[in-house]
């Protein structure tokens, strides 16, 4: 089994699909292991994307993740990690897979619903950032 981390966006959360969203994990077989409503601090979001620190959206991105509330999610399955990115499907929606949730409930590829490690380290990492043990 594998642990992933997720984030349900703030415009996920305005447009109320925050169960439709687990709903799909849930379906998946993604099971919900620790999960809290938060609203991130700015040193927080930079400290999380702090890998885009030198991204010319990075100002743009951390406004984005303050302007309210997120969903935190440990998401387990088997290939836990892959399993999560491929439902939420491509960064930008407007180039994700029909069915996929960000072509589903994304807005733009910063606004893009949810977020997902990239691997299992990145994972591990983000989960600490969030969580404790
Ligand atoms: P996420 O999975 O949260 O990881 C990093 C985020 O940066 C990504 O989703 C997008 O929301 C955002 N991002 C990546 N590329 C761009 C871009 N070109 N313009 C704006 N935001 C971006």
């Amino acid at each position: 089994m594998e642990k992933t981390f997720a984030i349900v966006k703030p415009n996920a959360i305005k447009k109320s699909c925050i169960g439709k969203i687990i709903a799909m994990a849930e379906d998946a077989g993604l099971k919900v292991v620790a999960a809290k409503m938060h609203t991130l601090s700015t040193k927080e979001a930079a400290g999380f994307y702090a890998e885009h620190s030198a991204r010319p959206f990075f100002a743009s991105l951390t406004t984005f993740m303050t302007s309210g509330p997120v969903v935190l999610l440990v998401l387990e399955a088997d290939n836990g990690v892959e399993k999560w990115r491929k439902l939420m499907g491509a960064t930008d929606p407007a180039k994700a897979a029909p069915g996929t949730i960000r072509k589903l409930y994304g807005d733009s590829i910063e606004a893009n619903s949810t977020h997902g490690s990239e691997t299992l380290a990145a994972a591990q990492r983000e989960i600490a950032f969030f969580f404790d043990k």
